[in-house]
């Protein structure tokens, strides 16, 4: 028997770093994927990509941290699946991607959630969507140290084909909405700038943002339990106590809920025009109140807000590097690509890569 699980990566319409913050996202999945093929093995565990990576071991001995980084994705599953399950069985994998990795697209999250679905069937260990997301949590967090929310495990496990999933992360709580973008496409601009979000500022944001919730808390005398329950009063209460920087990464977070609520509006509505607006106020937050974009970011959403094809763009998932994503004419996607890949040779010495999204289905899973 061999298990053969497809799990896709995320894009993210609107509400970056709102899912650590308890606030809303709007993600759907998409049509690139992580193909994983596993198999029992009575002896030793081996896992190989088509990336030329590949490891074994034997499941039963204790291992800690790897120093080499891809590896501590498979020990960090192992080592947590083993707090469930004590003795688990060896197994082989075999894993085949066209989910380009560093890109903001979620492949972190993808092979994780991958890997626990196929060794949790293959130990026979019962675990809902929930106790995934959690799983796969704690191995970002403790193996790849990466305080991350809960949107890409989310959208990996439960999204539906041409559907974005509207989620409130403080409840988990979805509204699946239909993207009708007719003839508009949603277009990933990869940098090719590659980001390291654990050696950058994304876990200085997640502590920026505890700070600013104590300090709220304190001024205010309330007891919010995270930055996107404060109102907009108590944060202009806070203002002077917060100072500048602080000030800047609680009010994004109040703007970039409200966006995300106006944009799920706007798309049940096919409201494209006022929803690519959005698009580009988010990218402005990121950039100058979250300060989480990058000069190759910034370049390609001015360079998209000068075309007549495209609604919107902005800076797609953790930043500093990674993808754009654009709301674009599907007409109009060759002609923007030839028109600015050479400039943005020249200035940054990096090819950009387009990759069309199409919203998907979340994980699959086959038994042949
Ligand atoms: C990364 C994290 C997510 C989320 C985004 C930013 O993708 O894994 O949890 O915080 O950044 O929105």
């Amino acid at each position: 028997m061999k298990i053969h699980i497809k799990s896709p990566g995320r894009v993210n319409l609107i509400g970056e770093h709102t899912d650590y913050n308890g606030g809303y996202v709007f993600p759907c999945a998409l049509d690139l994927t992580i193909d994983l093929l596993f198999e029992k093995k009575s002896k030793e565990s081996y896992v190989n990509t088509d990336l030329g990576y590949s490891m074994s071991f034997d499941i039963n001995t204790a291992y800690k941290k790897s120093n080499n980084h891809w590896e501590n994705y498979v020990l960090g599953t192992v080592n947590e699946l083993k707090q469930i399950k004590s003795k688990l069985s060896n197994f082989s994998c075999i894993i085949k991607s066209t989910l380009p990795s560093g890109a903001g697209i979620s492949s972190s999250s993808a092979l994780v959630c991958g890997l626990i679905k196929g060794l949790s069937i293959i130990n026979n260990i019962d675990l809902d969507n929930s106790e995934i997301i959690n799983l796969s949590r704690n191995v970002e967090h403790k193996y790849i140290g990466v305080l991350g929310g809960i949107m890409d495990q989310f959208t990996i496990l439960n999204a539906k084909k041409n559907m974005g999933i509207f989620l409130d992360c403080e409840n988990l709580k979805t509204k699946y909405i239909n993207l009708n973008l007719g003839e508009y496409k949603l277009l990933l601009i990869d940098t090719n700038v590659k980001h390291n979000l654990a050696s950058t500022e994304y876990n200085k944001r997640v502590s920026e943002c505890k700070q600013s919730l104590k300090i709220i808390n304190r001024v205010c005398n309330s007891i919010y339990s995270n930055l996107s329950q404060v109102k907009e009063i108590d944060l202009s209460l806070s203002k002077n106590k917060l100072g500048q920087t602080l000030y800047k990464r609680a009010s994004y977070i109040f703007n970039e809920n409200q966006r995300v609520m106006k944009s799920a509006n706007f798309l049940e509505n096919n409201k494209l025009k006022e929803f690519g607006q959005l698009m580009f106020e988010s990218h402005l937050g990121l950039k100058n109140d979250y300060q989480v974009s990058c000069k190759e970011l910034d370049f390609l959403v001015e360079k998209a807000k000068e075309n007549d094809g495209i609604l919107g763009a902005r800076m797609m998932g953790g930043g500093f590097g990674g993808c754009t994503i654009n709301l674009i004419k599907e007409s109009s996607i060759n002609k923007f690509i030839e028109g600015i890949k050479e400039e943005y040779f020249s200035k940054f010495a990096l090819a950009l890569k387009p990759i069309i999204a199409n919203p998907d289905i979340g994980i699959q899973m086959k038994i042949i």
